[in-house]
């Protein structure tokens, strides 16, 4: 087959731009430990309101200013939707769907999970200043999705 000079340069030329993107993603996935995110633990979706510590959900204080929060996400609402700490808090959220995929997203944090059924999201952050914090579900989870959110009260200490 008779490639022309210039189509071969081309394609020489693409070829070494494919090669030099993906040399790029395994270099800075390695340097950064890429690694893709697993389930702190796995739970039966269809049980999980009879296990632990799903079965409570809810917002415990831990000691210190550790809380634990356990919330269970099911279309189209967070149980419990209402979430009130203390300013300064450093809270554990222990999250998982009991049907579909959910987001669970507090916008102003680092917390942005995905609920996969199944799955325990285990995620921490602390909440330096008073105010209230929208808890956003960012993924599409059928008729309602628009109206799955819940609130973050952080209350001030005297
Ligand atoms: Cu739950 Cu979108």
């Amino acid at each position: 087959m008779h490639i022309e000079r210039i189509e071969r340069l081309f394609l020489m030329a693409a070829g070494g731009i494919l090669a030099a993107m993906v040399a790029a993603v395994l270099v800075t996935s390695a340097a950064g430990h890429a690694s893709l995110p697993e389930p702190a633990d796995r739970v039966d979706p269809a049980t999980l309101r009879q296990t632990a510590p799903f079965d409570q959900p809810g917002v415990f204080h831990e000691g210190g200013n550790a809380y634990r929060v356990v919330v269970v996400a099911s279309a189209w609402q967070f149980d419990p939707g209402e979430i009130r700490v203390p300013e300064g808090a450093e809270v554990r959220f222990i999250v998982s769907s009991t049907d579909v995929i959910h987001g669970f997203m507090i916008p102003g944090t680092q917390v942005n999970s995905m609920l996969i059924p199944g799955h325990v999201t285990d995620v921490t952050t602390t909440f330096d200043e008073p105010g209230e914090h929208r808890l956003i579900c960012h993924e599409y989870c059928g008729l309602n999705h628009h109206q799955m959110g819940g609130q973050i009260i952080v209350e001030e200490t005297a």
